[in-house]
């Protein structure tokens, strides 16, 4: 079975075509982080207007022809209808909408972040159950129990920033570029460890429940380079220690959090999914601390942010077609919540 998954949940336009939910046959991805790159963050509106730019020419592409033309060779279409931004996830539910009736295909309306865990089903092995599902992006930070398809619960999660939102926003205290992960962990590779003075706080890292804090380390960055700043001494190297440290901070909290709950749950796999576990770090710590009978899933960095081809596999390992005309958009979906 061939489906044709479309992702707009925020500022990457993408749609795939993947068979079987594991064999990858199309993979289209245009961003607007450069865009948002200019004002350090981004601006709904302007991620939206960039959506409706780009979706049509994705999906050709991804399709490999033109809409008008024949019918092209696809079983459904699967759409991500929330969480995320209203104005970028309406565009692709109306347009999987549109595509599905004029196809006469099925839709199936996909939870983006349960999406993100079946990246892990597009690799070689296959993850059995019960599973511990970390899903850390940027704007959600949650720990699932996976009982099975359709049966997750949740463990625990952010109180108040995400991980990637901590990664964010601490970039650009540190004057570096948008999206702060990959900046950040540039800049983190360049410092010799063993020069480390500045230590930062791991909020929560100690305590008994599966949830995470990281509005204070934000805040402990806000003064640590205010007070620098003050002295004249926020240079690179000072930047680069704490691109380290924050990587560092983050890290050791998610890892240690999420072997917990392996061992609390007596789970048979990991699943990693979302943009921060591209970040190299995190992925060799994981690898460290995980019990070797724990089967770890980490998907191909490219895969971990935001793309369309975990859309299709979700919505076949998930087949649950709705009629097109009950399908909406609902940017506030949590990850436990299951599509009715
Ligand atoms: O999953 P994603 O692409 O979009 C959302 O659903 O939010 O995640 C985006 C987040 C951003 O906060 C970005 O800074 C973070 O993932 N990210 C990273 C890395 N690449 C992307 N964080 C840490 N290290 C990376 N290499
Ligand atoms: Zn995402």
């Amino acid at each position: 079975m061939k489906i044709l998954g479309i992702e707009t949940s925020c500022d990457e336009t993408a749609a795939s075509i993947v068979k079987d939910g594991r064999e990858i046959i199309s993979n289209v991805v245009a961003s607007s982080s450069d865009l948002h790159k200019k004002t350090g963050g981004i601006i709904p509106e302007v991620a939206a207007r960039e959506q409706l730019r780009c979706i049509i020419p994705v999906i050709e592409e991804a399709l490999g022809q033109k809409i008008n033309k024949k019918n092209p060779d696809i079983d459904a279409v699967a759409v991500t209808s929330g969480p995320g931004l209203i104005g970028s996830l309406l565009i692709g539910v109306e347009t999987a909408k549109t595509l599905a009736y004029i196809f006469k295909k099925p839709i199936i309306p996909v939870n983006h972040l349960q999406g993100h865990l079946y990246a892990n089903f597009l690799s070689k092995g296959k993850p059995t159950f019960p599973a511990l599902g970390l899903v850390v992006s940027g704007g959600h930070t949650d720990l699932v129990l996976i009982l099975d398809h359709q049966k997750i619960k949740w463990l625990g999660g952010t109180r108040d920033d995400a991980a990637g939102e901590c990664f964010d926003k601490c970039a650009r205290l540190l004057g570096l570029g948008y999206p702060g992960g990959p900046t950040i962990s540039k800049e983190a590779q360049e410092f010799d460890k063993k020069e480390r003075n500045i230590t930062l706080p791991r909020p929560m890292i100690n305590t008994s429940d599966f949830d995470f804090s990281f509005s204070g380390l934000k805040t402990a960055v806000l003064n640590k380079t205010r007070e620098l700043k003050e002295k004249d001494k926020l240079n690179k190297k000072i930047i680069q220690e704490l691109a380290f440290e924050i990587q560092e901070a983050i890290c050791d909290v998610l890892v240690k959090k999420t072997i917990k709950a392996t061992e609390k749950y007596e789970v048979k796999s990991l699943l990693l999914a979302g943009g921060v576990t591209a970040n190299p770090k995190l992925r060799e710590k994981i690898k460290e601390e995980i019990d070797p009978k724990v089967n770890l899933f980490i998907p191909p960095p490219s895969l971990c942010t935001d793309n369309a081809t975990y859309i299709a596999a979700y919505a076949y390992f998930n087949f649950r077609p709705k009629p097109w005309s009950k399908i909406k958009a609902d940017s506030s979906l949590t990850i436990e919540e299951m599509i009715k």
